[in-house]
């Protein structure tokens, strides 16, 4: 490691403890843990999680940071200060809860803040760095990982707050993506401690179009793939406020979704199913991904279900997902 990435390394170190201490004992970090409190977050987790807050004071952290001697350069490339157009420098995250991202050691090496008075953006992250690569780290690896060894399983959220909800529902083989879509590095990390990833993404539009994507990137890397029972327009971590725990643990997580069946579901939403031309493109599209099983009794669980939800002959599905297979081969 450069001298200059363990530079950056020691100031992110001393940025976490500083932002988590704010939060927990000070006056000036009150807006903060009373947030966290109003979400239902826990001192315990919010001492396992180090999280924080940024005082919206221009230059709290430079200040800091310099009297410990780091150089102001270092500290901009590592995105604790930004250089603005006038060529000043200050604290990049204001008036923000903090969530250090820390890597797969427990090292901070970036932060996402959230406003607690809807700023755009919601969240801000630090930039990239040499130590920083989104679609390198999963966040909470390193807390999740002895767990998702011992279960073989991971649960992959899209959000911090999902992550840190489900682990204080006792989900502790949690992991998440940071909002962008999964990447092959991220699959391929996974795939080393698990044999099974429960997808758990935000039960909208954007949520289940990346979902569908990560299940594809997991298959691909070897994984099996579940995905989380969400109801419609929650994200996990309003099921868990709404619902609790236990409600996330059986409900959502034990009664994960095959990807065919998420699949058949996801699918449904780009036809219009009381047009009958819809109804047969729809069917037609589904047998293209149930001609991909390879286990007869698999596929025809799945045909009979269509069989009897849209009232065809298994006898013509069987021989429609014959042709596509003989078109596979
Ligand atoms: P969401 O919009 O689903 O936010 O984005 P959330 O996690 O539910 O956040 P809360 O509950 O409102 O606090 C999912 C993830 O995408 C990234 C963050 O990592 C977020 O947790 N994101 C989202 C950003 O990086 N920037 C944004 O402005 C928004
Ligand atoms: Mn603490
Ligand atoms: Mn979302
Ligand atoms: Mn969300
Ligand atoms: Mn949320």
């Amino acid at each position: 490691i450069s001298l200059e990435n363990q530079n950056l390394l020691d100031a992110s170190g001393w940025v976490t403890k500083l932002y988590h201490h704010l939060l927990r004992y000070t006056k000036d970090g009150k807006e903060g843990y009373q947030y966290f409190h109003d979400r239902g977050i826990t001192d315990d987790t919010i001492d396992v999680f180090q999280l924080g807050f940024a005082p919206n004071v221009k230059d709290f952290t430079a200040e800091f940071l310099q009297k410990k001697g780091f150089h102001q350069q270092i500290l901009v490339k590592a995105g604790l200060l930004s250089l603005n157009e006038d060529n000043t420098i200050t604290d990049r995250f204001r008036g923000r809860v903090m969530f250090p991202i820390r890597n797969h050691l427990g090292k901070t090496i970036a932060f996402g803040g959230r406003t607690i008075s809807d700023q755009e953006p919601k969240y801000l992250n630090s930039p990239e760095s040499d130590l920083f690569q989104k679609g390198r780290i999963l966040y909470n690896f390193d807390l999740a990982k002895k767990h998702i060894r011992k279960q073989s399983e991971a649960v992959l959220f899209e959000g911090y707050m999902d992550v840190i909800s489900a682990y204080q529902a006792g989900v502790k083989n949690a992991v998440a993506t940071l909002g962008t879509s999964l990447t092959e590095s991220q699959a391929r990390l996974l795939r080393r401690y698990v044999d099974t990833v429960i997808i758990c993404y935000d039960a909208d539009k954007p949520g289940t179009d990346a979902a569908y994507k990560a299940a594809g990137m997991l298959q691909k890397a070897g994984c099996e793939v579940k995905i989380g029972n969400m109801r419609e327009d929650m994200d996990p971590d309003d099921f868990i406020k709404e619902f609790g725990a236990e409600a996330f643990q059986h409900q959502v997580i034990k009664s994960s979704l095959t990807f065919t069946s998420f699949y058949m579901r996801y699918l449904k939403k780009n036809y219009n199913l009381s047009l009958e031309g819809d109804r047969i493109h729809y069917i037609e599209k589904l047998l293209e991904h149930l001609a991909t099983i390879e286990s007869s009794v698999e596929r025809e669980y799945y045909l009979k279900e269509v069989s009897d939800s849209y009232n065809v002959s298994m006898d013509s599905l069987i021989q429609e997902i014959q042709a596509n297979r003989e078109k596979m081969a």
